[in-house]
């Protein structure tokens, strides 16, 4: 061991557990189970409040009053439209792409056609309309992108309804029930922030770098399409499809586990009890009459034993991702669009975030230890 080794911090893998950054935005606490927006439950949110309330309170710090909260929905329901210049390129790469890749390019190309500039050289308050304009016209970019796949044409915002009907009313084509629309409203502000996750964090590392907030959210898309972090709800769907019957969950789990295979919806890294927010979807997709509802809940059951067995001490229990797609399913949200759906929540954070690290910026610029053959060796002559 060498002086410097000894000299240098330990290394967290995954950075677990490293502190990076002072948020005022909010928080999770892993081990009560309990996450927060600013000084409010999130799931005490979810329960009495609307998305765009939500929305106001991770972007001005408090919660609107009855003008500001009036005032806040009606300036971002007037942003939702496509600028022409997307909506004329869309077909070409939304008919064949994920609608979460598709969106990767919308955000770059309308970044380009906003001209806005490198963050190092835009305003709080320019940074803050680029902000409110990107998350009132994501739902427009992905609902147009999901349809386009399908071979049908994008249906126009909506300014009159609120932003989870007028999502629910570009996707589906049609007004959904006003329990529809609460559940998905619900979802969706359970989803706005959850701490330094891997899509955050990443929207962080390019912000601080004064790059431009397309830029900035293209990765985090990026970071947010991995299975690990929230490309999971489609795939716990595909499992509970697999499995087929609750008899055969045992086999199934014994047999993926057996391979090596992760368990789709189970596991976090920061709650090593139940996660609120599926506490929060259980109940509501119980409520809603979910048709999966019953076999997703035995299955929840056999898995956490099964788990705690095979993997004992760890804590896996279902995480958002397990019910959130029991619900969204009941909700007529295709498969493909439950990452997408997840997206449009997840941008209020990661503008959020990115606001907050360009007031308070320093260079994310972490370290790492090399382990590689011992330098400076020879260069060999060619
Ligand atoms: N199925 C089977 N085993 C698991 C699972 C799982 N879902 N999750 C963790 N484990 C096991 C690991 O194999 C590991 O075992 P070991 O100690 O014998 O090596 C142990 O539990 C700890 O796992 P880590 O990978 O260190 O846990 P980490 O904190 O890095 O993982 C993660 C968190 C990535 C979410 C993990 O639990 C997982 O892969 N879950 C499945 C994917 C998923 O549901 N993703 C959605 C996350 S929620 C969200 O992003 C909104």
């Amino acid at each position: 061991v060498s002086s410097t080794d000894v000299e240098r911090p330990p290394i967290a893998p995954g950075l677990e557990g490293v502190v990076v950054a002072e948020t005022g935005i909010g928080d999770v606490r892993g081990l009560e189970g309990f996450y927060h927006y600013r000084e409010y439950g999130a799931v005490d949110l979810a329960a009495s409040h609307s998305f765009e309330d939500v929305w106001a309170l991770l972007f001005d710090g408090e919660l609107p009053d009855r003008a500001r909260s009036a005032s806040f929905a009606d300036t971002t329901s007037q942003l939702r439209a496509l600028p022409l210049e997307l909506r004329a390129l869309l077909p070409h790469f939304a008919t064949h792409a994920l609608p979460l890749d598709s969106l990767r390019t919308a955000v770059s190309l309308l970044g380009s056609e906003s001209e806005w500039e490198p963050i190092l050289d835009t305003t709080a308050e320019q940074l803050h309309s680029q902000a409110l304009r990107l998350c009132s016209v994501v739902p427009t970019i992905l609902a147009a992108a999901d349809r386009l796949r399908r071979g049908g044409e994008p249906v126009d915002p909506r300014p009159e309804l609120g932003f989870a009907a007028n999502y629910l009313w570009m996707l589906l084509g049609h007004e959904a029930s006003d329990e529809t629309v609460r559940a998905v409203e619900q979802y969706l502000i359970l989803m706005i922030d959850h701490g330094f996750n891997a899509s955050t964090f990443t929207a962080r590392v390019i912000a601080s770098t004064g790059a431009d907030l397309a830029a900035a959210i293209c990765g985090a898309v990026g970071a947010l399409s991995g299975p690990l972090h929230g490309g999971a709800p489609s795939r716990a769907l595909d499992m509970l499809d697999e499995i087929g019957s609750p008899d055969r969950t045992e086999s199934y789990v014994r047999e993926a586990m057996q391979r090596g295979t992760r368990i789709m919806g189970f596991g976090h890294r920061v709650y090593k009890t139940d996660d609120p927010r599926s506490r929060f979807l259980r109940d509501l997709a119980r409520s809603l009459g979910a048709p999966l509802f019953a076999f997703a809940f035995e299955a929840e059951a056999t898995v956490e034993r099964l788990l705690e067995e095979l993997k004992p001490g760890r804590e896996l229990h279902t995480n958002a991702e397990f019910y959130a797609g029991v619900v969204m399913d009941t909700c007529e949200i295709p498969r493909e669009m439950f990452t997408p759906t997840f997206a449009c929540a997840r941008m209020v954070g990661w503008t959020a975030h990115v606001l907050e690290q360009a007031a308070h910026n320093r260079l994310i610029r972490p370290s790492a230890r090399y382990v590689g053959p011992t330098p400076p060796a020879p260069v060999p002559p060619r």
